[in-house]
């Protein structure tokens, strides 16, 4: 069994610290948790001798496992408790609603469990376990450069190897003719119909564009290449104005496209202005669901009431939204429409496409009947 040098014990004011005892020591190290889990109260040293049925019975019950055997071995670990959790029976539901309720539930479960299993992370970012993978730049690339040894859960790391694969290689982007690369925490175009509503709308001037929330800045880039000649993407997280800044460059777009930290609108007017904010009304589970929740509508409901007065006359707002919540009932059609009104917006017209991604066509996934109705719209909205 691999051990670790005795960790001096470091204030929790700085960041979080677990705790653990360990051959008759008390032992701390740096928490680190994306999805901003709190760190585990109680940890239990394990290695390759114990059993799925034991890990998944700890787990369960709150304890962390911090492995010390064989890293492949911990993997498959993972993936005996993963099968374990989803063999048991899931909450019938009495609506659309509920089931989305019942998932998010089912789903915050899931990763709390399968999220005790433990890994230690040396100074360097290198795990010092048998088999291990080479996690540094991956690790270097979501969480910056490496100051000191820390715990972090197997299913983070796992996350971040892929994340690191999907960076390295890139996702490509047929409307654009070209791949975005997207980093560890900003919304992947990989489901990219909606890149394609953009690509087809017609442009009312090729002067001037916002694209709000650029995320990895495929829109912008988008844009771009059809011929807009300045574009101000914004956006207000640090990953995504790193990740949009290096795609912009790597298209040599850099002398197009300003990308800017803003709260929604950079100063002024334009006569087009895009946005595609997450499109679920919900309360995000993790940092890293912002993407895809907005709760209480903020992102919407702030593009819509601001763009009238960022619009210059004659212009244009693309808002991308898919109608997924509607499905959920999570949010009524008639809502929508009459934010557009009161925000003082006309719809000029209104371009749909339907999401090819394959939990679309999932029957075994609760969420199945609303995911196979859901459309995808590109509303052209005009001020009055
Ligand atoms: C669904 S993603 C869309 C990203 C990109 N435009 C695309 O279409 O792939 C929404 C983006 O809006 C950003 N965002 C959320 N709130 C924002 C705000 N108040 N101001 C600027 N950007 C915001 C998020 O960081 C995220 O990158």
């Amino acid at each position: 069994m691999t051990t670790m040098d005795a960790i001096p014990a470091v204030p929790d004011t700085i960041y979080p610290v677990v705790n653990w005892t360990e051959a008759d020591a008390s032992r701390s190290a740096r928490w680190r948790s994306e999805s901003g889990a709190p760190p585990p109260k109680r940890v239990t040293v394990a290695d390759d001798r114990i059993t799925a049925d034991a890990a998944y019975r700890l787990a369960s019950e709150g304890s962390a496992l911090l492995w010390r055997g064989d890293f492949q071995n911990a993997r498959q670990l993972l993936q005996a408790m993963a099968r374990r959790i989803d063999r048991k029976p899931r909450k019938a539901a009495s609506s659309p609603t509920e089931a989305f309720n019942f998932h998010r539930q089912y789903q915050s479960q899931r990763a709390r469990t399968l999220g005790m299993v433990l890994l230690p992370l040396e100074a360097d970012y290198s795990i010092p376990l048998r088999r291990a993978v080479d996690v540094r730049q991956a690790c270097t690339e979501a969480y910056g450069p490496g100051d000191e040894p820390s715990l972090v859960s197997l299913r983070e790391i796992l996350g971040l190897i892929g994340a690191h694969e999907w960076r390295k290689t890139g996702v490509d982007i047929p409307a654009l003719g070209e791949r975005i690369h997207p980093h560890y925490g900003v919304f992947s175009p990989v489901r990219g119909e909606y890149v394609g509503l953009v690509a087809e709308a017609p442009l009312p001037s090729l002067k001037l564009a916002f694209d709000i929330g650029t995320g990895t800045g495929v829109l912008a880039a988008l844009l771009a290449k059809r011929g807009v000649k300045h574009v101000i993407a914004t956006d207000q997280d640090p990953r995504a104005l790193a990740c949009a800044r290096q795609n912009i460059a790597r298209l040599g777009l850099a002398g197009r496209v300003d990308v800017v930290e803003t709260d929604l609108f950079p100063p002024g007017r334009a006569p087009l202005i895009v946005c595609n904010p997450p499109w679920l009304p919900a309360r995000a589970n993790s940092p890293i669901e912002h993407a895809i929740y907005d709760p209480e509508s903020r992102m919407l409901r702030g593009f819509l009431n601001g763009l009238a007065a960022h619009l210059e006359p004659g212009g244009e707002g693309w808002l991308i939204l898919s109608d997924l919540a509607e499905h959920l009932g999570l949010r009524l059609r008639e809502t929508l429409l009459a934010a557009f009104d009161e925000a003082g917006l006309n719809v000029v017209a209104r371009m749909d496409t339907k999401p090819t991604h394959p939990r679309a066509t999932d029957d075994a996934d609760p969420l199945h009947a609303a995911r196979a109705a859901e459309v995808t719209s590109l509303w052209r909205l005009a001020a009055r």
